[in-house]
């Protein structure tokens, strides 16, 4: 199968696994929310601006990260993207109550023509669903003004470790750490925060956990079908391994970076 092929047939998976989550991902994405605000946090404490031209995000889902922004953020002009077009529903209507000028481009971001002259480059747990993370900020860098901002989160590769210790296949392409991520900036730009954390969530079962990746459209062992048989041992293994009291941990490898456009 050629590259092409091959990069368009996952990017479909991924599409179909988000867009099934939409309705759900919103209330079970409690690490992703948290992540989000910590990633404005970082943004306003490296010095960016309060009032902004044109601002981009790509990534936006269900608008966890779009509602930092604008609450944070005096916004002319804000210009969304997801990769699954139904997004564009409740993203843009969070935007809506803080921010006049909103629009919505579905698509992959590898693929989009991006918007030019930006003040701001935002995106929160999507990265990791870029191949080529390198080039991806290489073009992002580029759409900037001079001064401008770029502010994402993204995950390292310990990222879900208790899964991939019991043999899961719930993966996204493209894991970076902190150090990956900062040496993919291109030049022109320079680094201001660099942060890499767990955001651990604790669960009471394996089949919440299950639940749980599902909700927020990872596609968990999604090909198999889960006898009980299968799920009681899977919830035994995940017991013995990393239990910790009653609680069965879900470790969030976390990587925030802001940069500035010099
Ligand atoms: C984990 S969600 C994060 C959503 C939101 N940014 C948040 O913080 O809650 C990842 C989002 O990235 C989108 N996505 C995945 N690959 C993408 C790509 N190549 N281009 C644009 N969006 C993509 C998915 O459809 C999904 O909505």
């Amino acid at each position: 199968m050629r590259d092409h092929q091959r990069s368009q047939d996952s990017r479909s998976r991924v599409r179909d696994s988000f867009r099934r989550g939409l309705d759900t991902y919103h209330d079970a994405a409690i690490a992703q929310k948290r992540i989000a605000q910590d990633l404005v946090a970082m943004l306003q404490r490296a010095g960016a601006p309060e009032r902004m031209t044109r601002a981009f995000e790509f990534g936006c889902g269900t608008g966890h990260l779009t509602r930092a922004l604008v609450s944070a953020h005096n916004i002319d002009t804000l210009l969304l993207n997801d990769l699954v077009g139904e997004a564009e529903g409740s993203a843009c209507q969070l935007a809506r109550e803080h921010c006049q000028n909103v629009q919505f481009t579905a698509g992959a971001i590898e693929q989009l023509a991006l918007p030019q002259d930006l003040d701001l480059v935002a995106s929160a747990s999507t990265l990791q669903w870029v191949r080529d993370g390198r080039l991806a900020l290489e073009r992002l860098g580029a759409a900037l003004k001079p001064g401008g901002y770029l502010a994402l989160s993204t995950f390292g590769t310990s990222h879900f470790h208790e899964l991939v210790a019991l043999g899961s296949d719930a993966a996204a392409p493209n894991y970076s750490d902190a150090e990956t991520l900062a040496a993919w900036l291109p030049a022109g730009m320079e680094l201001v925060t660099l942060r890499q954390a767990p955001v651990v969530l604790n669960f009471a079962t394996a089949s919440q956990v299950l639940r749980h990746l599902r909700a927020t459209g990872v596609n968990a062992r999604s090909g198999c079908q889960w006898s009980k048989r299968m799920l009681a041992e899977f919830d035994a293994d995940y017991r013995n391994q990393f239990g910790d009291g009653a609680q069965l941990p879900l470790t969030y490898d976390t990587v925030w970076m802001v940069a500035r456009k010099v």
